[in-house]
């Protein structure tokens, strides 16, 4: 049996088995084309003489096969179309596998789910410029296979970019380009130790990776000061997010740096420091990468997927030098190389400052939108919280639990087109999640923006009494302060301190009842009603 491509406008490739003659074969190979599926109803077949010619039969045999299958309803003849695969009756012989769809599918209604930047603000003008520029300047030889760890031009724009922006101490030979954070972190777990230690909460994708590629996995707590060091016991690396912890959005103190570091140096273990919104520091001073203390323990992770747009897939990793053999060996093993097109037009953009113009634009927005998110809350949410507003694309918005239970708030707000993620998904044990949501405020696109939070947050206003007793409008800040979680020995204390605080709040409130984290206040002129979570209700 001889395998045939026929050519003739479109490549048909035919399995023809000449044995009982060409004629026969041909028909064979059609009807088994047709019945597997590889020719579909609708699709047109080369001309008579057209096939003939490709695959060196006289024309004859070929109309005399098309003849037969139309006869036999596999073939159709239709004026000007030449013929056709008939349409089929019956059950489709395909074998049809589930579709696929995109890796976060698109929600109805308004997306503030975390994990997006405004893909509207997308750089098109300055992406083409540099696109243009690298196909008019680059030489032929560089549309080779290239450089695993990423184009020469690109890593040295990245270690200059990264020790200006984010404190990084860094070389280009010590730079890996990967498609995405997730690359980035399988390569890493290809060379670290056999016990990885995780924030919790985190994403769930990244301790799942570690299992699924046979490490054993540590979750650790996180607590206002950021992940727990006393607990990483022996592990021989610890994933974090120290700038902005995801998604609680804490940033690592200076005591906490201190002592994570020690504990690397003290055991020789990998700290693999994920930097995936840094860029992104609103109020405060910009919080510089802790790879900059100790880039002799710390590897180093950014990403464009927050800056730029996730569909570039462009990561990157500042490592050791010490661990920069092994990661290339696993590179060798794991060929995902990033399109060299693009990573020349990012390093043109980064050479250019236009990636730095871009990010101040997205700064800008990001911080109006920050800010109106936190007035609207102070304004309509009495009793809520949001935390880790310092920084990023997403906030933490906490909920005194007389909204309800977390899946009650979520089918509430989806029933009005809000998609956000539940807090509770991002932890080991979702029984221990503080009741709240991640409000990604970078997603909408901006005409959208104020009415997602109008929805948002009428959706989780309380009854009217409530309101007026824990959050009188007049004493509310411009601008919420920052407040981040605390650690259970703070929670307790809090609780215990609360209804003082709530009295203090209240220059007219009476505490009627000093019960451990809630209050009975009374405010002039309200009938006295007793206020959950005090805690949060003291922040604005
Ligand atoms: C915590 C965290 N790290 C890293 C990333 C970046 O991932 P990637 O570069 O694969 O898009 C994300 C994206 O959502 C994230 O949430």
């Amino acid at each position: 049996m001889a395998d045939q491509w026929a050519r003739t406008g479109w490549d048909l490739h035919l399995r023809i088995d000449r044995e009982h003659g060409r004629r026969h074969g041909l028909e064979q190979a059609l009807r088994e084309a047709v019945r597997s599926g590889r020719l579909a109803p609708g699709d047109r077949l080369p001309s008579s003489r057209a096939l003939a010619q490709e695959l060196g039969f006289a024309r004859g045999t070929v109309t005399q096969v098309y003849e037969q299958l139309a006869a036999e309803g596999y073939l159709t003849a239709r004026p000007r179309s030449g013929m056709l695969v008939a349409p089929r009756h019956g059950p489709a012989p395909r074998p049809e596998l589930p579709p696929t769809g995109p890796f976060r599918p698109p929600v109805p209604g308004f997306d503030l789910r975390p994990g997006l930047p405004d893909l509207s603000m997308f750089p098109r003008r300055e992406w083409l410029a540099a696109t243009r520029h690298v196909l008019q300047t680059m030489p032929n030889d560089a549309l080779a296979y290239g450089d695993p760890t990423g184009s020469r031009e690109l890593r040295a724009a990245l270690a200059d970019y990264l020790g200006r922006a984010r404190g990084v101490i860094t070389a280009p030979s010590n730079i890996i380009v990967c498609a995405g954070y997730t690359h980035a972190l399988r390569l890493i777990l290809m060379v670290a130790g056999q016990t990885v230690a995780f924030e919790d909460p985190t994403l769930l994708d990244y301790p799942a990776l570690a299992g699924h590629l046979g490490h054993r996995v540590r979750r650790v707590p996180v607590d206002a000061d950021g992940l727990v060091v006393d607990d990483l016991g022996d592990a021989a690396a610890v994933v974090l997010t120290p700038a902005h912890q995801f998604p609680l959005g804490v940033t690592l103190g200076p005591q906490r740096r201190v002592q994570l570091l020690d504990w690397a140096r003290r055991t020789g273990a990998v700290v693999v420091e994920d930097d995936y919104d840094g860029e992104f520091r609103y109020d405060r001073q910009p919080v510089g990468a802790l790879q900059g203390l100790a880039p002799e323990h710390v590897v180093y992770t950014g990403t464009v997927s927050k800056t730029v747009a996730p569909a570039l897939r462009i990561a990157w990793i500042a490592a050791p030098t010490a661990l920069v053999p092994a990661l290339r060996e696993a590179m060798r093993y794991d060929e995902a190389y990033v399109n060299v097109i693009d990573q020349l037009a990012l390093a043109h953009m980064i050479r250019r400052g236009d990636l730095d113009r871009h990010l101040r634009r997205c700064r800008l927005r990001y911080r109006k939108r920050r800010d109106h998110l936190g007035h609207a809350v102070a304004a309509r949410l009495p009793g809520a919280r949001l935390s880790g507003i310092a920084a990023g694309l997403h906030a933490v918005l906490h909920l005194p639990a007389s909204t309800g239970t977390e899946s009650e708030i979520l089918a509430h707000l989806s029933d009005r087109g809000i998609a956000v993620d539940g807090l509770s998904r991002f932890y080991s044990r979702p029984q221990d999640s503080p009741l709240g949501i991640v409000v990604g405020y970078a997603t909408p696109p901006q005409h959208a923006y104020d009415s997602a939070i109008d929805t948002l947050t009428s959706t989780l206003a309380p009854r009217e009494p409530e309101r007026l007793a824990a959050s009188p409008p007049a004493r509310q800040p411009a601008s919420p302060p920052a407040r981040q979680p605390a650690s259970s020995a703070t929670r307790r204390a809090d609780r215990r301190a609360a209804p003082r605080r709530a009295q203090g709040r209240f220059a007219r409130a009476r505490v009627l009842d000093p019960a451990c984290g809630t209050a009975n206040v009374s405010t002039s002129g309200v009938t006295p009603i007793q206020v959950r979570n005090v805690e949060a209700a003291s922040i604005y």
